[in-house]
């Protein structure tokens, strides 16, 4: 099958099968699936996050898509949403029954089964911080687990399921959404444009929109232009690094990191001083607009692309002494060149 068109990166990598799951109880039906031949499949939601390098053997597409509120508990609102949702779409369902909590991560691209695999956040919320259960099929044990917020060690752009790949399927999330939580505002950015919006005491369903609107401007659309958010982390490095490279990077930004005696690097302000932004090797590119974003101008494969960020990759660190290391998985073996 042709996966163009299954990734926001627009890669004409193909796969042997593809398997679709409409519902989550055919999931041992549709593993035992003899086109599979015994082979465990990738697991493709919207594409949103992944680098297709090659051709991949198996895909399983997970369309499962029901979302309900389950409970009234003292601690919350708890919602459960299948992982074949649009996350933006459980954004706005849960707002549009006014219960707030995910605003600041509307329009992140992406299903709620890949939310939890690298804890997607942006604007100064994580998913981590709202999901109380993920239940997953644990392809060791063959069976359904629910793991709870800590046994899926939630961390920047990651999480238990990023590090172990292979072993499990996200097939559905429960959220915890606290009666009223505080609003966020505190991302630069994020009051200037409600005031640029007018608004004076803004509700969660106005952060949402502005919210959008600095996305909008900022983050290309993959529609228009393929690709795939971020495609790097921003680094964390020891203190006294950030503090030499602040003497001789003067305007250098940075912010704590996640553990204490770190600090947090801007991964595009690095490759924007290393001159990349915009740049481009055929088809694949550097985002002129946003130095994070890898982007496909038409026809570049998962191989160039792979080979575009590595050079980046390589180009920071002999600049900077810093590793930048991908956000999306890379899924598939490259073509030998
Ligand atoms: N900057 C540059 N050059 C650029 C762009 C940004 O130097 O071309 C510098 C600016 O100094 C700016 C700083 O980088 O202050 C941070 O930029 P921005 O606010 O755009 O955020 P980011 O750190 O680049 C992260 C997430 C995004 C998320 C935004 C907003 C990562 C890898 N990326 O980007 O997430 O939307 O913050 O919260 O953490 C994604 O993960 O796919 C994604 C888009």
């Amino acid at each position: 099958a042709p996966l163009k068109d299954l990734n926001t990166l627009g890669v004409r990598s193909r796969a042997r099968v593809l398997v679709d799951l409409d519902t989550l109880d055919a999931l041992p039906a549709a593993l035992a699936d003899p086109a599979l031949h015994g082979q465990v499949p990738v697991v493709l939601g919207a594409g949103s996050n992944v680098l297709i390098a090659g051709d991949v053997d198996a895909v399983l597409r997970i369309r499962a898509d029901a979302v309900r509120t389950v409970a009234r508990e003292a601690a919350g609102i708890r919602v459960r949403a299948e992982a074949g949702l649009a996350w933006d779409a459980l954004v706005r369902w849960t707002l549009a029954q006014g219960l707030p909590g995910l605003e600041n991560m509307a329009l992140i691209p992406g299903t709620v089964g890949a939310a939890p695999i690298q804890n997607i956040g942006a604007y100064g919320a994580e998913m981590g911080d709202f999901a109380d259960v993920v239940e997953a099929y644990d392809l060791h044990e063959r069976r359904v687990l629910r793991l709870g917020r800590a046994e899926c060690a939630f961390g920047y752009r990651d999480s238990l399921f990023k590090r172990q790949p292979g072993r499990w399927i996200v097939l559905a999330v429960e959220f915890l959404l606290p009666h009223d939580p505080p609003l966020r505002l505190d991302y630069a950015g994020l009051r200037e444009e409600l005031a640029a919006m007018g608004v004076g005491a803004p509700t969660a369903g106005d952060v949402a929109e502005a919210v959008t609107r600095v996305r909008t401007r900022k983050l290309p659309d993959w529609r228009v232009l393929p690709n795939a958010g971020s495609f790097f982390k921003n680094p964390m490095v020891p203190v006294a690094q950030a503090q030499a490279l602040a003497e001789t990077h003067p305007g250098m930004p940075s912010w704590p990191g996640e553990d204490a005696g770190t600090r947090k690097l801007s991964a595009a302000w690095l490759i924007e001083a290393c001159g990349w932004k915009g740049e481009r090797r055929g088809d694949a590119g550097i985002y002129a607009g946003h130095a994070l974003v890898l982007v496909n101008h038409g026809q570049a494969s998962g191989a160039d692309l792979l080979a575009l960020a590595r050079a980046v990759t390589d180009a920071v660190a002999a600049r900077f002494g810093v590793r930048l290391e991908p956000e999306p998985r890379i899924l598939g073996e490259p073509p030998a060149p």
